[in-house]
């Protein structure tokens, strides 16, 4: 079981070393990309998860474009996010518990955030995507291939306990179809940290 507590306080502890190593690849660029192109104009899109607020917000917010918010339950994770995104809204709290209205947002975007949620809790997180979308909002969620449960006690040589829950892109899939969401697009994208990871990028459309 993920203990969040747990999870907080690794990214408040290593929230500078995981930024500096995390990389964007030429696929999950491309699956921003198409997924951004898919909003309508002037978008306001939530970084659920939003971490050092790379790539999502900075990209989001960099040309004025779009109305970018992010909420991640690291102080630290939102300090670094404050820097490379000064232009986006950020919010601290926990992704099970959306501090939202009904259907404020355009899209939701969570890249590499469901995988630390406890797995009773990742549909909960998903019925909060569709809750604060409006009709018709996109949310594009990253995943692993299988379902996967690990701690590491040295995550990235930092000393510091790191856990996760990956549920698998099928269970995601099936999660997203009964709270609401039509599959639109799924895309492989390889690690962020280590090339060799696989992970999908699975986007989706609140039905009305
Ligand atoms: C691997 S980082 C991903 C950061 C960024 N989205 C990215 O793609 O690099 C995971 C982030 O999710 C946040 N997180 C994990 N579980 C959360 C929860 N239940 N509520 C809010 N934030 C959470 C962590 O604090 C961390 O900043």
């Amino acid at each position: 079981m993920v203990d969040k507590d747990v999870v907080r306080r690794g990214y408040d502890e290593l929230a500078e070393t995981y930024a500096a190593e995390r990389s964007e690849e030429d696929r999950e660029r491309a699956a921003l990309e198409a997924f951004f192109e898919s909003l309508p104009a002037s978008p306001t899109v939530l970084d659920a998860g939003c971490g050092q607020g790379t790539p999502v917000l900075q990209r989001g917010s960099e040309d004025g474009a779009v109305a970018a918010v992010g909420i991640d339950f690291s102080r630290e994770q939102l300090e670094l996010a404050a820097a490379n995104a000064p232009m986006a809204s950020l919010v601290q709290g926990d992704l099970t518990d959306l501090p939202f209205h009904d259907g404020v947002f355009d899209a939701v975007i969570a890249l590499h955030s469901l995988i630390h949620v406890p797995l009773d809790d990742h549909r909960t997180v998903l019925e909060e995507c569709a809750r604060v979308l409006r009709p018709g909002g996109r949310v594009l969620v990253s995943e692993g291939l299988e379902e996967w449960r690990g701690e590491n006690p040295d995550w990235l040589e930092t000393g510091v306990e790191m856990q996760w829950h990956v549920a698998g892109a099928a269970t995601t899939r099936t999660q997203l179809r009964e709270t609401g969401f039509e599959i639109v697009d799924e895309r492989g994208v390889s690690g962020t940290l280590c090339e060799d990871e696989r992970w999908v990028y699975v986007a989706g459309r609140l039905e009305n």
